[in-house]
């Protein structure tokens, strides 16, 4: 189980419990999230760009290159960026605090 502690664009917090194994993409989306996903995991479209909390950045696994070249691309990416449909919540991550930028806000008017 891993805590998920998401920050929105508006600086809500919300916490939610996640299963192990589960895509951190998903995750958000059944949170209510306002991510798009729209390739659904196929890192041609970054609308599921998130800024992940800099701790907890450096225990995820590493971005593939694939994923860097579409993070490239993400407006307002940062240095600890990720794509969520790239991030599976290993059994041992505890907890993990992801922001959720603001560009994508309203794009499909929620
Ligand atoms: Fe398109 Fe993640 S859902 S890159």
């Amino acid at each position: 189980m891993t805590k998920v502690r998401f920050i929105g664009a508006d600086g809500e917090v919300r916490e939610v419990d996640a299963d192990a194994g589960a895509r951190l993409l998903d995750v958000a989306q059944a949170d209510g999230q306002p991510l798009e996903g729209t390739c659904e995991g196929q890192m041609a479209c970054s609308t599921c760009h998130v800024i992940i909390a800099p701790d907890d950045f450096a225990r995820l696994p590493p971005a593939s290159a694939n994923e860097e070249d579409m993070l490239d691309l993400a407006l307002g990416a940062t240095r600890t960026s990720r794509l969520a449909c790239q991030i599976w919540l290993a059994e041992e991550l505890a907890e993990i605090t992801v922001k959720i930028p603001g560009q994508f806000r309203n794009m499909q008017g929620r």
